[in-house]
């Protein structure tokens, strides 16, 4: 029995995890034939997700299209999963745009808002007709160099931003300005304008953080956009939303305020550390007193996924629901999920190496993997692991580090100190659960000449099973022939 007093954060954990971290000799095989650590992705959930949001879309009566933000996982099985289960793919480079051809995704269901598009990436798309969201000037003068060269025109949306919320213009460093769309649009691309090749189709934006308030905000400001330049003859079909939707990781909000309590009473000399050196996780101690925030994102929140779709669209503009403005324009709303359209999609399980002190005491667990290989921009993943060990070892609980393979002294798994209810051996197992939004790939790098983790999808027909991501439309299309 654990009698540590660390502040728990419980995640929430789907069957098909409880199932595959209940079947050790699972795990055990698949991390004996990859490597550690491996990756392991469910498209089921990802289909669950998709659905939670479509219904919502329904129930307001609006028409929409649900477009997978790629950037968040770069396994090419959910570009597949994208197409089957009928939505379509936010594409961030030319790569990512190229696999959504192969996989074989319809172009109007790509949408491509990279944030650099050089002439290889806009060559591409006209070639094959995929529908483009335009930034900023530059990148409107070089599409219409191309598109005078082959002859051709392309829809385009306009990023727009700076939008005003509680009397202040919100900061973006995307888009084009808000106050200055309607003119941009009305001289460049009439048909003496000098974008004339352009054809006008919608209207985009991606907010920074999870306010659902300040996506209302933006809504309704880029539908008086619509409506302004309807006025000049441009008909707007689309209005984008971006992502930035929150999904939830943990089960109980208690435990989540603790852990905020008990990290900041940490700074206290008195009290122990539950993070490592008791770092504040983006708070700042001046003299005693603790400034600012944590800096992480927020893993419990209870307005997510469709609750926060239905709080923008049934927000109010002028006592119509922002949904209705919508429909009575027949504007179809869009959405680019990364993060919440990969709830309960993935998780990332590595083996224990080594077991040392450090040389102030603590006890470190060395993992077979690298930092970058579970990353994001929060300053810590707060989510307890599941810890996997081989044999049961009684009476020997312990609060451990967990510590990755670059030669960095900072090179911590995880900043929170984790309590295990027995010690742990060299070849136990440690899972984390819910990474695949972001956590799995977005940092990867491959310093040291460390192999990257395998990614592998698993499905259960009798019993579970594992493809290699790369692999995994082809077996599909070696399946649907029959050949098996
Ligand atoms: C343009 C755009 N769309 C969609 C997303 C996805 O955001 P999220 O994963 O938070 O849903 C991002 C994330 O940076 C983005 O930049």
């Amino acid at each position: 029995m654990s009698t540590s007093t660390l502040p728990k954060l419980t995640p929430i954990t789907q069957p098909w995890i409880k199932d595959i971290t209940g079947e050790l000799n699972l795990p055990n095989k698949w991390i004996e034939q990859y490597g550690s650590p491996i990756n392991l992705l469910n498209l089921e959930s990802f289909k669950l997700n998709f659905k939670r949001f479509d219904q919502v879309f329904n129930q307001y009566g609006v028409k929409n299209s649900v477009f997978f933000a790629r950037k968040a996982n770069k396994c090419k099985s959910f570009v597949w999963a994208s197409k089957e289960y009928g939505f379509g793919v936010d594409t961030a480079s030319l790569n990512e745009i190229k696999e959504c051809i192969e996989v074989g995704l319809d172009p109007e269901r790509i949408t491509v808002t990279a944030a650099v598009k050089n002439r290889a990436l806009l060559s591409y798309v006209v070639e094959h007709q995929i529908p483009v969201v335009l930034d900023n000037l530059d990148e409107c003068e070089l599409l219409n160099q191309i598109l005078g060269e082959t002859d051709k025109s392309l829809k385009v949306g306009f990023r727009i931003s700076g939008f005003s919320h509680n009397g202040e213009k919100l900061y973006s460093r995307f888009g084009f300005d808000i106050d200055q769309i309607v003119s941009f649009i009305s001289e460049n691309l009439s048909e003496s304008g000098k974008f004339k090749h352009f054809k006008y189709h919608g209207l985009h934006f991606h907010l920074n953080g999870y306010s659902t308030e300040q996506r209302a905000d933006a809504l309704s400001q880029t539908i008086d956009v619509a409506d302004i330049l309807k006025k000049s003859g441009f008909e707007t079909s689309f209005i984008d939303i971006g992502g930035g939707i929150l999904m939830n990781y943990l089960t109980s909000s208690e435990e989540w305020e603790t852990f905020h309590q008990a990290l900041r009473k940490s700074v206290k000399s008195e009290n122990p550390e539950i993070t490592f050196q008791k770092d504040l996780l983006g708070m700042v101690n001046v003299d005693g007193e603790l400034k600012g925030e944590p800096k992480v994102y927020p893993y419990f929140n209870g307005l997510n996924q469709e609750k926060f779709i239905g709080k923008i669209l049934g927000s109010d503009k002028g006592g119509m629901s922002l949904a209705d403005h919508l429909i009575v324009r027949d504007i179809e709303i869009r959405l680019e999920p990364g993060r919440s359209l990969l709830d309960q999609c993935g998780i990332t399980i590595a083996k224990v190496a080594f077991r040392k002190k450090d040389s102030h005491g603590r006890l470190l667990v060395g993992l077979e993997m690298n930092r970058t290989q579970m990353f994001s921009s929060s300053a810590d993943f707060l989510l307890d692991p599941i810890f996997l060990p081989q044999n049961t070892i009684e009476n020997s609980p312990c609060e451990v580090y967990f510590v990755g393979a670059y030669c960095l002294e900072q090179e911590l798994l995880l900043k929170r100190k984790i309590s295990l209810n027995q010690h742990p051996q060299v070849g136990d197992l440690v899972c984390f659960v819910n990474t695949a939004g972001y956590m799995m790939h977005f940092y990867e790098s491959e310093a040291h000449l460390f192999d990257l983790a395998k990614n592998l999808v698993v499905e259960k027909s009798d019993s579970w099973k594992v493809t290699l991501d790369g692999d995994f439309e082809l077996s599909k299309e070696v399946g649907e022939k029959g050949a098996f």
